[in-house]
């Protein structure tokens, strides 16, 4: 297979970026080893456990499995950006419930809550095992999560 080398113009977070990578490269790498926010993370690779969620154009991808060029123009969201002071009222609600076990889950479980709580504001329990079905936590958070998820949207 070719690679195209090419210079990629997205905005992170707010900021403008221009990535010189070539154009299949994961926009997880991007993320993690190119502008170096180190926040999402790298589970299956496969686009089956959610670790690396993002937000792109305000809707919830995998980033492990989303060429960069995907991103090209558009503005991405990641756990840094969720809120500048980490006060989101999921962050918030996070903390009240003590849902994270190890952690590694959880950046990609609050991308996929907040892409959730902009979409519906008071999500049911069967809207929130919808929108988190692809969020795998080893650690069996999912109990903790749900409550989490209630609490924020009536804060
Ligand atoms: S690392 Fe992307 S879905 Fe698992
Ligand atoms: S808190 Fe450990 S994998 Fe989810």
């Amino acid at each position: 297979m070719r690679y195209i080398r090419a210079m990629i113009s997205l905005t992170v977070n707010g900021k403008p970026h221009n990535v010189d990578v070539t154009s299949d490269m994961p926009l997880l790498w991007v993320i993690r080893d190119v502008i170096g926010l180190t926040g999402t993370k790298f589970g299956c690779g496969i686009g089956q456990c959610g670790a690396c969620t993002v937000h792109l154009d305000g809707t919830p991808i995998r980033s492990c499995s989303t060429p960069v060029s995907l991103a090209a123009g558009k503005k991405v969201t990641t756990i840094e950006g969720l809120s500048p002071t980490a006060s989101h009222a999921l962050q918030h609600a996070w903390v009240a419930e003590q849902v994270p076990q190890c952690g590694y889950c959880q950046s990609g479980q609050l991308m996929s809550a907040a892409a959730l709580l902009a979409r519906i504001a008071r999500p049911t329990d069967a809207d929130i095992d919808r929108a988190m079905n692809g969020n795998i936590c080893r650690c069996g958070t999912y109990q903790r999560i749900r409550r989490a998820i209630h609490r924020a949207a009536r804060a």
